[in-house]
């Protein structure tokens, strides 16, 4: 479908195309210099000692589990309102998930307050999702950690170059785990980023994404090794030379990129102030990344015919997220498990686009189109376009 305004759209052109081709013409495609000079940058964009590469940000999770020793036996406290990718991690380490409620309507993060009410003498860590990449309440999530011994990992994947209190988003936990997927803030197709302060944790992870191996083919290449052992039971998780290539580019637009972001987001704020839906994050504190652009519907309108009609203007709308909970298999793994709160936010949540490449007549679309939407999609009396409740 050839949509007006999709949901969102990546910011490449001809610089993408020539670090891509560069890397064919120096005939290395496997992870090298590039990829190291990747992971260089992006650790002195987050702020943090080691930056690892890795295939996408669900390997990243799983590796930062494994290396934290989280396994069977464990529990990890992670939200409901997220991707299945940041609570699958924690159960491919045979550990288990304890759900908590998100905070409200105004901040769709995890709540500090229903982690401690979480925690059993099995939890070994807390994973923040820092959703839209708009942070969670770390000074309190950080606390919480100290005070009962646990381990934070930060779900990033939304967050690249996003602060709180100057210290970027990603270096508040043990771990933090950035994804490149191609509709993220940074996006190279498939490729992830794990970071951290601690040297054990970076070897372990080295080690661990390169099948357990003490040296890689790179190193044998340059003649700093001959062989090899392997001393654990690793995996193939790492990135190749082309998506670092392409990471590199995107890496020196990103700011400027996340800037606009903001500015798209504070225009709707104000072209949909009035209208009936409801924003979170409005408050947020800190510096976001600003990754989607979520509203909660009122409860009089028909979510589905909602975003049939944004679909019938040509606008792209999005859901994040069905709640982990309720997918089928998480309900057999975990029956009974009730997020008030998480439920009935979800069920008016819908996500607008949000690009960088977003031009102001496309918001103006965008926003156009809400509001003859919401009217089409009210359950109760009509609601006439334009119309300001309250
Ligand atoms: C919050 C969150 N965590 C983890 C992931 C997994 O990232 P990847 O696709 O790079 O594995 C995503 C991807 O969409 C995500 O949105």
């Amino acid at each position: 479908m050839e949509w007006r305004v999709p949901l969102a759209d990546l910011d490449y052109g001809e610089a993408e195309q020539k670090a891509a081709l560069a890397v064919l013409e120096r005939r290395w495609l496997t992870m090298g210099a590039v990829t190291q000079e990747l992971e260089e940058r992006f650790a002195a964009m987050v702020g943090a000692r080691h930056a690892l590469a890795v295939t996408n940000a669900t390997v990243a999770l799983h590796l930062a589990c494994l290396a934290l020793g989280i396994g069977a036996g464990d529990e990890v406290i992670a939200p409901a309102l997220t991707f299945v990718a940041s609570t699958n991690a924690a159960l491919y380490t045979g550990a288990e998930v304890r759900f908590a409620e998100i905070c409200g309507a105004h901040d769709l993060n995890i709540s500090p307050e229903a982690i401690e009410a979480c925690i059993t003498p099995a939890t070994r860590a807390i994973m923040a999702v820092h959703y839209g990449g708009y942070p969670c309440r770390m000074r309190e999530i950080r606390e919480i950690a100290a005070r009962h011994s646990l381990f934070v990992i930060e779900d990033a994947a939304h967050a690249p170059g996003a602060s709180l209190d100057g210290r970027g988003l990603g270096t508040w936990g043990e771990v933090g785990c950035f994804s490149f997927f191609s509709n993220k803030n940074l996006s190279t197709g498939e490729g992830g980023m794990l970071v951290t302060d601690r040297d054990d944790i970076a070897e372990k992870v080295r080690k661990l994404r390169s099948h357990g191996m003490t040296s890689l083919t790179w190193d044998r290449h340059q003649g700093h090794a001959f062989s090899y052992d392997v001393v654990e039971l690793g995996y193939n998780y790492r990135i190749d030379e082309i998506r670092s290539a392409l990471g590199l580019v995107q890496l020196e637009k990103l700011m400027a990129n996340n800037e606009r972001r903001r500015e798209i987001t504070e225009q709707y704020r104000s072209m949909l102030a009035g209208m009936g839906v409801e924003m979170p994050f409005i408050e947020s504190e800190g510096r976001p990344a600003y990754h989607i652009f979520p509203i909660l519907l009122p409860a009089e309108a028909d979510r589905g015919r909602f975003m049939d009609e944004m679909r019938g203007r040509g606008v792209q709308t999005s859901i994040h997220y069905p709640p982990i909970h309720l997918f089928s298999y998480y309900r057999e793994r975990y029956p009974g498990v009730s997020l008030p709160r998480t439920e009935g936010i979800a069920r008016r949540e819908v996500t607008l686009p949000l690009y960088p490449g977003m031009k102001d007549e496309d918001t103006a679309i965008v926003v156009g189109a809400v509001d003859k939407s919401l009217g089409a999609a009210w359950k109760a009396e009509p609601r006439k376009p334009g119309h300001r409740p309250g």
